[in-house]
């Protein structure tokens, strides 16, 4: 039920992402014996590290209507700077991208908030955030996802996503070429990742797009627990051959290698999602990805039936009008890494 639940309002919450209208067609339930993890044995290297102010000049700042529906104004790089909602701590180079903790806003009106996205686009390799930092609190929805273009023609992988006070992260692909994307696991595979499933089939269009996702069963992989045990590490190896797979590692368990910028992901702990390619198509289904890091309040997962179902007080559209519940709704991000 929860499960379910949750599932239902992930749907919602992307309904409104796409460019591009498609009828909804029946799904074909892509159902196969799982398979052994087969992450190539690599040491992977360094192509684009993203750190301090790199973040404002090698991505953009998206300034549309939130596509998720939420009660957020979007800031363009400038005003992000001078309304202090985007800066570089001097002290040790970290970014923030902040949702605005000062005014007061209408009940039900709109926040002003950050939503960057990569310039550059990548098709595969190792994709790491380190984050001090998330968004905390009831009503708030930050995400850290890559997406295609053509939603969901080319795809879309979200590392970190969850709202209100959600306890634990979730990952989830979302597959638009092929029906036939789906994510298999069962007891006796155990090696294969630790997150609990929350539906198989990752074939998404624009009225059935909850994706195949994945919760995480650590509590310090979300939100307030995230923050007390100072943030950690995410990652994703996108690899064509062996399927996604993504990890979380609270600070004090960061492999060694990644913190020497050689990473061999054959080589870390069981990840606690992992999609192979025996079910799902990789190469078809996912293609030219930017990373986006954003922050929306409400909207159509946050606000939705998860919202009261979060223990959150009230109702989202009060919430959002008291500037200081939004104190902690900040990304502190050390880096973002993309390794080859
Ligand atoms: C990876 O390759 C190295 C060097 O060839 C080898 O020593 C190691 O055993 C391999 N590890 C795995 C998990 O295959
Ligand atoms: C801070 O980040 C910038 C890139 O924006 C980088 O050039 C610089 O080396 C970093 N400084 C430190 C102390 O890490
Ligand atoms: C795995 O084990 C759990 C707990 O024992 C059980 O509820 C679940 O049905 C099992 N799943 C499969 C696919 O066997
Ligand atoms: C993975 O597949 C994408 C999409 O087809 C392709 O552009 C990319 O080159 C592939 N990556 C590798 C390492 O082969
Ligand atoms: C604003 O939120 C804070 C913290 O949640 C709460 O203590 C305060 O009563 C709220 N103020 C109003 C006017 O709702």
């Amino acid at each position: 039920m929860h499960a379910l639940s949750k599932l239902f309002l992930a749907a919602l919450s992307l309904t409104t992402l796409v460019g591009a209208h498609r009828q909804s067609r029946a799904h074909s339930r892509h159902r196969r014996t799982p398979v052994r993890r087969q992450s190539s044995n690599k040491t992977y290297t360094i192509q684009d590290l993203y750190q301090g102010q790199d973040f404002m000049n090698e991505w953009d700042f998206f300034t549309g209507t939130d596509p998720t529906g939420g009660n957020v104004n979007y800031q363009s790089k400038s005003d992000a700077q001078s309304k202090g909602l985007a800066y570089v701590n001097d002290c040790d180079n970290s970014t923030v991208l902040a949702v605005d903790s000062t005014s007061t806003v209408a009940s039900g009106g709109k926040r002003d908030s950050v939503r960057i996205t990569s310039q550059k686009s990548y098709n595969s390799g190792l994709f790491v955030i380190d984050a001090s930092n998330m968004p905390v609190g009831c009503s708030t929805w930050p995400s850290f996802w890559t997406v295609g273009p053509n939603w969901p023609s080319a795809g879309e992988i979200d590392i970190i996503e969850g709202v209100n006070n959600q306890a634990t992260n979730q990952m989830t692909l979302h597959s638009g070429t092929s029906q036939s994307c789906s994510i298999a696991k069962s007891n006796s595979s155990t090696d294969h990742f630790t997150g609990q499933v929350l539906g198989t089939n990752c074939y998404s269009t624009q009225n059935a797009d909850a994706g195949c996702g994945v919760e995480d069963t650590d509590t310090r992989s979300f939100g307030y627990g995230f923050n007390n045990a100072e943030g950690g590490v995410f990652a994703l190896l996108w690899d064509n051959s062996s399927g996604m797979s993504m990890w979380h590692f609270a600070r004090a368990d960061i492999p060694a290698d990644l913190i020497a910028q050689s990473p061999n992901p054959s080589t870390w702990t069981t990840p606690a999602g992992f999609w192979s390619a025996q079910s799902c198509d990789i190469s078809a289904n996912f293609y030219d990805h930017q990373m986006v890091i954003d922050t929306t309040i409400c909207g159509n997962w946050a606000g939705g039936s998860a919202y009261s179902s979060s223990g959150c007080p009230g109702t989202c559209s009060d919430m959002v009008a008291n500037a200081t519940n939004y104190v902690d709704a900040k990304w502190v991000i050390n880096y973002v890494a993309v390794y080859q």
